[in-house]
């Protein structure tokens, strides 16, 4: 039997009060949509049709690189409208999952529990406060219908047994009651949770699968919606990430909006956020407030605090910061050390080099054993392009010294403090550049005269 996912993400989504599209909006660092795109796919259907409005293009674009059919609702009137959109691509004989693009928390086994059911199948939940929700009504234990909030009596109100919005039927059965649908609402819309009273009507048997965690069937309308969902997911990125043997020193203050693989024995500090694709080998210690985006670290590697890493990848027993800045393709060896108020970019260091204050390496590729004294700056760019800084290995360059690009300082090089570097250094050579100190004896410092304020 091929299962058919079809998302619904067509509506304006007006609560978020945004230009962008609401389910483009990020929850752990990927739009609502993809998140729900992605358990879609990994139940292995037939295809994953996704409805969106016309005139959505931000959305049109994202979706175009997820591998789902497109399908348009011109004239967005209702749910039940949304799914009508998409049925003339399913075959009869299919079986059809509605999903929600703004409801991103589903997980995969709870999806499986309702898929492929001869019934129309609708996913259900108590949820302590039901405002906003359509509530499932029932007589006695029968379901008879869903009703929305806006067309509840006070009395149904009251129901905390609320329909998620996830439902499953054969599309035979589904195209019959989406043609059946019509507006008498309060709304003026097609309400796609009509289809329950209909197949009442038509004797088929309404069955609930009913989520035990309310919070994985969260509906997204709101920014407040939005930032509760943020704390939920965290929860169990965090939870996750603990059974997988990481300390963190608090689960709370630990953002993860990409992935995190850990070797053993990692230690997270307070308000550290990942972003992107993260490796950490065993040992690895991250401290308070850094930021740490697309990066590999090996093992026993210390990330000193408020620290700033995007595309590093580093070798074992690595320090860095606190208060550095890595760049996109920043490559350091083994027990290379990187301090404070460094800012490196497109630069290797070779085994146990170090920059250990206030430097910038920028287009540099730097052999094993130097050392980078405070101050160091390679003069990359010169307006128009960018140059290459080459030193060898066992090169000692002294503090505030400016390295103009290109320029390559061959092995066992000294530079004195201070030198402006625009020649290539020979091997085993002291390059000094500097105006030779001064005395003025005796100098008297100017004063102050005394009408001045
Ligand atoms: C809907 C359900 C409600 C349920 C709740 C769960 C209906 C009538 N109501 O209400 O019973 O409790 O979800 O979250 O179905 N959409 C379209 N085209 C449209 C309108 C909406 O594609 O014309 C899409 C939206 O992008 C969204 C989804 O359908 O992803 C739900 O629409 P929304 O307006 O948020 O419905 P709710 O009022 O939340
Ligand atoms: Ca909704």
């Amino acid at each position: 039997m091929a299962l058919h996912v079809v998302i619904l993400a067509a509506g304006q989504g007006t609560r978020m009060q945004s230009k962008r599209s609401k389910v483009l909006h990020p929850l752990g660092g990927q739009p609502l949509i993809g998140h729900v795109v992605q358990v879609a796919h990994q139940l292995q259907a037939a295809a994953v049709h996704v409805v969106i409005a016309p005139g959505q293009a931000d959305l049109e674009t994202y979706l175009k690189a997820q591998s789902v059919q497109l399908v348009y609702q011109k004239h967005p009137q209702g749910t039940g409208d949304a799914l009508a959109a998409a049925l003339p691509q399913i075959p009869d004989d299919a079986h059809i999952l509605v999903l929600y693009g703004d409801t991103p928390l589903l997980t995969v086994k709870t999806l499986q529990n309702i898929s492929l059911k001869q019934s129309l199948a609708l996913l259900t939940t108590d949820i302590p406060h039901p405002f906003g929700y359509g509530r499932i009504v029932r007589e006695h234990d029968q379901i008879l219908g869903i009703v929305e909030e806006k067309d509840a009596t006070p009395e149904q109100k009251t129901i905390t047994e609320v329909n998620t919005g996830i439902l499953q039927a054969p599309a035979h059965s589904l195209k019959n009651w989406i043609s059946r649908l019509n507006t008498d609402n309060s709304q003026g819309e097609y309400y796609l949770t009509d289809i329950v009273g209909l197949a009442v009507q038509d004797q088929i048997s309404v069955v609930n699968i009913s989520v035990d965690n309310c919070e994985e069937v969260q509906g997204i309308n709101t920014r407040s919606q939005l930032a509760m969902a943020e704390r939920i997911l965290q929860k169990k990125r965090a939870e996750s990430l603990l059974e997988q043997g990481v300390s963190l020193a608090d689960p709370t203050r630990l953002d993860v909006r990409g992935s995190v693989q850990c070797g053993r024995d990692v230690f997270v500090d307070i308000n550290v956020i990942f972003e992107g694709s993260n490796t950490l080998g065993e040992d690895v210690y991250i401290g308070a407030g850094c930021i740490v985006k697309n990066c590999t670290l090996g093992a026993g590697t210390v990330v000193h605090p408020y620290s700033v890493l995007e595309g590093v990848a580093c070798g074992k027993d690595v320090s860095i910061g606190p208060f550095a800045r890595l760049r996109p393709e920043t490559r350091l060896a083994d027990a290379t050390k990187v301090g404070n108020f460094v800012e490196i970019k497109n630069t290797q260091l070779g085994a146990g080099s170090k920059a250990n204050h206030l430097a910038y390496l920028g287009d540099a590729v730097v052999g094993h054993s130097c050392n980078i004294g405070a101050g160091v700056i390679t003069c990359n760019y010169d307006g128009v392009d960018k140059h290459q800084t080459q030193i060898d290995d066992d090169v000692f360059v002294g503090s505030d010294v400016q390295l103009v690009a290109p320029v390559h300082l061959h092995s066992g090089v000294t530079i004195g403090a201070g030198a402006t570097i625009t020649k290539d250094v020979p091997e085993n050579t002291l390059a000094l550049s500097r105006i030779k100190q001064r005395h003025v004896e005796q100098w008297q410092r100017p004063t102050k005269s005394k009408n001045a304020k």
